[in-house]
């Protein structure tokens, strides 16, 4: 009986095995060519950037951000467990019992205070200045109390202090005595960060660049749903907005998704115009006011939404909300003239690429970084987790982190799903799964052996895969094994052959021989690959 590994890959984490791998490359690579194409190069930005990148970019209401980021604060080690216990101490500090531990605390408080301040430690923000200001407001007055408490042998006013070291373990907690990283659960905000690190302004815009690498996020993890999981992405940053742009953008996701042959590509646009009264900032408040008539029949998440981010309402899946959700007013109606002019020529771009499309008025993304074009690609055999690919416009999203005013679209693959698909659909997957010659090395004798081991490399060298047994078999055992490793032909080596100089090579799907020459034999090979 097998026992049970101790160690087992994390929730919504697993292992990527061969032969699905040889699936995963040749995507990779099909990607790597048809970006190339099109004229994009490829950027690999690391896995984890400071917790506020995403929060800005993506936004702190977003679920990705709120509830779904891996993240970890890292800083100097004894100022965090000094912080904490201080954090944690004061909580305590009630019970006069424990005054040797307040005292305690306080001196921490007070060299970090004073250090954090000096060095930068913390950031230099209003807030934070505030927060250490009350820390050290009832450091001194805790100090003065708890002498004099320790001179009358009790507190005078032991009710003050507890309102005192109550606002400052308020305080203390506000602050951060580190930096707050996260893996990232998305790679748009880490090409915005190293298109402003890097001053590709300066470049020849627009910059289009791509992407492959995994992104993490706590979620509840299903079918095509991962909490590490893979994204081919690709942006295009700088330059004008000019609707082309978008669509070539789009026909680029689809001309790689036709040369993966994936089954039941489905590809659904949409604008949410721009933020501004008289676009989808007026549209907003109407659907808000709309809503509230509504609010009693719709579900917790959509309740909370319309106070949030009443735009996700329009993504619910729920059944009974369907009805109501088709009644609401559409974005499309309440465009400014020049967001509804830029989506008409997105339109006509697209059917002069031949790319066919669904308008979905209903698509509004769960990232608050969108504005105008936003699109979803849908394919075969996913279920519910069927979108493959998700993208639009962000115009404005480099200068919100700091860099110069930017228009920027892109898209992101989920590169597990599409491979979910290819997979459903045999045809394309052996298709994507074509492997090299395999040949397995049937030889006996010592002479044989050492003509074995050049033949081999000689092989490999010429692309072909060959497996050769390390210890002396028998012919027959050698077949049997070739068949079970899947090898396509055997080639034969005994000392005869070697002796001839003519080998045999078996196939083993028929079991038909063929005598060849070395020369011969590679020639013959090349031919299959
Ligand atoms: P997104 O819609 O959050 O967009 O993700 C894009 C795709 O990643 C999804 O359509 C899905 O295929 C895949 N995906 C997302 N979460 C998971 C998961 N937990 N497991 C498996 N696959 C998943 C973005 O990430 C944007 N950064 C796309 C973008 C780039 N927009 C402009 N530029």
């Amino acid at each position: 009986m097998a026992t049970k590994s101790k160690f087992q890959a994390i929730r919504g984490t697993r292992d990527l095995l061969p032969p699905d791998t040889a699936l995963w490359h040749h995507v990779e690579e099909t990607a790597h060519a048809v970006f190339g194409t099109f004229g994009f190069g490829e950027i690999r930005p690391p896995i984890f950037e400071p917790t506020e990148l995403f929060a800005r970019a993506v936004g702190g209401d977003t679920d990705i951000v709120s509830k779904e980021m891996y993240t970890f604060v890292v800083g100097d080690f004894d100022r965090l467990v000094a912080w904490r216990e201080f954090v944690s101490n004061t909580n305590k500090i009630r019970d006069l019992d424990e005054l040797d531990i307040y005292e305690r605390s306080l001196s921490y408080l007070h060299r970090f205070a004073q250090e954090s301040v000096k060095n930068g430690h913390l950031p230099d923000d209003p807030q934070i200045r505030a927060a250490l200001a009350t820390v050290q407001k009832t450091m001194s007055f805790a100090g003065t109390a708890l002498n004099e408490g320790r001179r009358l042998n009790g507190l005078t006013d032991p009710d003050q202090l507890d309102r005192e070291v109550e606002e400052a373990a308020i305080a203390a907690a506000s602050i951060r005595p580190g930096e707050e990283i996260s893996l990232r659960p998305e790679a748009t905000a880490s090409v915005c960060r190293a298109y402003i690190e890097h001053n590709m302004q300066q470049l020849p815009q627009p910059q289009k660049l791509y992407y492959i690498g995994p992104m993490f996020r706590r979620e509840r993890p299903q079918k095509g749903r991962y909490r590490q999981f893979y994204q081919i992405g690709a942006e295009v940053l700088g330059g004008v907005d000019a609707p082309a742009i978008d669509a070539e953008v789009i026909e680029m996701v689809m001309t790689f998704f036709d040369r993966l042959k994936l089954p039941g590509v489905h590809l659904e646009i949409n604008s949410i115009g721009h933020a501004a009264d008289n676009c989808r900032r007026g549209y907003v408040a109407l659907l808000k006011s709309e809503l509230e008539k509504v609010k009693d029949k719709l579900g917790a998440d959509s309740q909370r939404r319309i106070e949030t981010n009443p735009l996700r309402v329009l993504d619910s899946k729920l059944e009974h909300e369907q009805p109501i959700i088709a009644t609401l007013p559409k974005i499309a109606d309440h465009l400014c003239d020049d967001c509804k002019t830029h989506y008409a020529a997105v339109k006509h771009e697209l059917e002069l690429r031949g790319v066919f499309y669904k308008e979905n008025w209903r698509l509004v993304r769960g990232l608050d970084y969108y504005m105008r074009t936003t699109f979803e690609i849908t394919a075969q055999g996913l279920g519910s987790q069927n979108a493959v690919c998700g993208g639009g416009r962000y115009d404005g999203l480099v200068e919100l982190l700091g860099g110069p005013p930017t228009k920027g679209i892109g898209f992101a693959i989920g590169e597990d799903r599409l491979i979910l698909s290819l997979q459903e659909a045999k045809d394309a997957a052996q298709a994507a799964g074509k492997q090299p010659p395999f040949i397995y090395v049937a030889w006996m004798g010592a002479n044989a052996y050492a003509t074995a081991v050049r033949a081999t490399k000689d092989l490999r060298n010429a692309g072909i895969r060959v497996e050769l047994p390390p210890t002396e078999q028998k012919f027959g055992k050698a077949l049997e094994r070739a068949s079970k490793l899947g090898a396509q032909y055997a080639l034969i080596l005994g000392d005869n052959e070697v002796a001839e100089g003519t080998w045999t090579l078996k196939t083993l799907a028929d079991g038909t021989q063929q005598k060849f020459t070395e020369p011969q034999l590679l020639e013959f090979l090349a031919k299959l690959k």
